[in-house]
């Protein structure tokens, strides 16, 4: 059971993003996004390519700096905190701990492949987690068979399809307990025929309450699972609709019909 699961609902979003503003020398990705979930909530984020999406997560992570706005998680606050009236940024220490509150899994799975899948998922428990030996290899066999995986713990990245890759990859990030994770676009590298049972993992996990922040094409998956869709397009402002105005908005910008630059949220 994820620290999702038991810790109880109490009124406090899980996360929640305020004004977020990023930019890459003079490219303004991010133009002040709001974004709030709960715990247990799914949320997806779509939108075209080079709309922000992946830059998003990785701000959540701390993996990008940003310039403007606040992330929340859990309370705290992400990456910087206001110090007499002054934006200063986090020590690596307070960033490495918030770090861990979130996993991530990306397109590509990022397995080290001198590595058993075992071994991968195992790494992270002993080295910062510090969990003993017996204890660390128990999680990790609890999650492999939790992504259905655990006949392949001995098996090499190698040796494992792309589908059982990312799925190690997923049983990794999870094994280290985080409050939220976050899915960048986990199924794009993926043969067809393997998709589904990547998206059938991530499917399982939701249905057991862990929060997720999913950024993925699959759209049919996205309105099955999803509590939030959040549309992208160039960040500039947000709107809050009916679910069915979302997807007509989502569906004629996808086609790309609406020149609106705007951040929707249902
Ligand atoms: N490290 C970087 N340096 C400069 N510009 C960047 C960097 N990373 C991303 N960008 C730019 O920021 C914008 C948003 O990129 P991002 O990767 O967040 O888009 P995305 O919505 O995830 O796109 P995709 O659907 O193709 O993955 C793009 O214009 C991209 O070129
Ligand atoms: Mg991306």
């Amino acid at each position: 059971m994820t620290q999702s699961q038991i810790n109880p609902q109490n009124g406090q979003p899980l996360l929640d993003i305020r004004g977020l503003h990023k930019r890459y020398d003079q490219l303004e990705v991010l133009k002040g996004v709001d974004l709030s979930m709960q715990r247990g909530n799914v949320v997806t984020l779509i939108g075209s390519s080079g709309s922000g999406k992946t830059t998003l997560l990785r701000c959540v992570n701390m993996l990008e700096e940003f310039q403007g706005g606040q992330i929340l998680l859990d309370g705290e606050s992400i990456g910087y905190d206001e110090v007499n009236g002054k934006r200063v940024r986090h020590g690596e220490k307070v960033i490495a701990r918030h770090r861990a509150m979130t996993g991530m899994a990306f397109q590509q799975f990022n397995l080290f492949p001198h590595l058993t899948a075992l071994q991968n998922v195992t790494l992270g428990l002993l080295k910062v987690k510090k969990l003993h030996k017996d204890e660390a290899v128990a999680l990790a066999e609890k999650w492999l068979e939790r992504v259905g995986l655990l006949e392949r713990r001995d098996h090499y990245p190698g040796q494992l399809s792309g589908g059982q890759q990312q799925r190690v990859a997923i049983a990794r990030a999870i094994a280290m307990n985080p409050s939220l994770m976050l899915f960048d676009e986990v199924t794009s590298a993926l043969d067809p025929e393997l998709v589904s049972e990547v998206l059938n993992v991530i499917k399982g996990l939701a249905d057991d309450g862990m929060t997720m922040l999913l950024v993925t094409h699959e759209m049919r998956f996205a309105f099955e699972v999803s509590d939030k869709i959040v549309f992208m397009n160039q960040g500039a402002s947000k709107s809050r609709a009916t679910q069915g105005a979302v997807r007509a908005s989502a569906i004629a910008t996808t086609g790309g019909v609406s020149q609106k630059h705007t951040f929707l949220i249902l």
